[in-house]
């Protein structure tokens, strides 16, 4: 293991495990961000967060193969580790696990972690049906490295952050899943690493995610129920940008992600909008 600021650096699966099974024999609790790295604000936000919480927060930075599908950003999905720990020790993690792949996934695996449930077929799953099937697999692994006592996971993949507290139930798992809010750049636009692909126009016309959801949500604070109403309005927002083509905009219930035609309940309020080749999600949740 190397050492970089204080902060460890661990490539191989038992490394992990002997400095955590340390940090539990001293009594401290142990949270954990998992990550594909090329980190932003918002994934920084989840180290604060689980530096807050927890005695020791371990971040991993894997590039998960799984849950790209056939034709995805596998390949071209943005990747600068020495940057990453920089970031990562300046938040306070105390370990980064970044395995490769054959670490994580040994030439015969063959074994999956599936919601088989709708949810996982509801918003993103329908372009990318395999996605979170990989996105359990990885995260159940990690879960079973690492042993936290915390999960933190950001609101901004909320269909992913309600996936996984679904499996966490399902499989039993003893870990508290926390998720954090979406942290956005000065203009709206939230944070991802998949905004590096726009180029400076396409940057510009990516705003439109924000501004239909902020509109949704001035509709929901004016008090409109009627679902369909506010997605009418959310849609022709985006079609007034000529690079967006929209994949999603959907009402659904905030647990199960099943389309709802009432704002009642806890909602979610999400979207997916192509900008030329690049797919942004964003989203807001109206609490019941
Ligand atoms: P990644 O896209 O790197 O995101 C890692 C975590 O950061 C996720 O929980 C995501 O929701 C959160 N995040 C990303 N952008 C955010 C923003 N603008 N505000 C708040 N949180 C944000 O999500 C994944 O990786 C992977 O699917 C993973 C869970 C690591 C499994 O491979």
């Amino acid at each position: 293991m190397d050492m970089e600021k204080n902060m460890m650096i661990a490539v191989k699966i038992k490394e992990v495990r002997a400095q955590v099974a340390a940090w539990k024999k001293e009594g401290l609790t142990v949270g954990l961000v998992p990550t594909m790295g090329y980190l932003h604000e918002g994934h920084t936000s989840l180290v604060d967060k689980a530096v807050s919480l927890c005695d020791r927060v371990v971040a991993s930075v894997f590039v998960n193969p799984t849950q790209f599908g056939p034709g995805e950003d596998l390949e071209t999905y943005p990747r600068d580790f020495e940057h990453d720990c920089a970031l990562l020790a300046a938040h306070g993690c105390d370990l980064v696990f970044h395995p490769d792949v054959a670490e994580m996934y040994g030439e015969e695996a063959a074994t999956y972690v599936e919601i088989l449930s709708e949810m996982p077929k509801q918003l993103c799953g329908k372009t990318r049906p395999i996605h979170f099937r990989g996105v359990c697999t990885v995260v159940s692994k990690l879960f079973n490295i690492v042993q936290p006592d915390k999960a933190f996971f950001g609101q901004k993949d909320a269909q992913q952050l309600a996936v996984i507290k679904k499996m966490v139930q399902d499989l039993s798992y003893g870990i508290e899943i926390i998720g954090c809010p979406i942290v956005r750049e000065q203009d709206g636009l939230a944070k991802s690493s998949r905004n590096t692909y726009l180029n400076p126009e396409e940057r510009k016309a990516a705003l439109v995610l924000s501004k239909a959801i902020f509109l949704g949500e001035k509709l929901v604070s004016e008090g409109e129920k009627d679902a369909g109403k506010i997605l009418t309005a959310m849609r022709e927002r985006i079609l007034q940008e000529p690079l967006a083509r929209i994949d999603y905009v959907s009402a659904v219930n905030g647990v199960t992600m099943m389309p709802v035609d009432k704002i009642e309940g806890e909602v979610l309020v999400a979207l997916a909008v192509y900008i030329g080749k690049t797919r942004l999600i964003d989203n807001f949740i109206v609490k019941g």
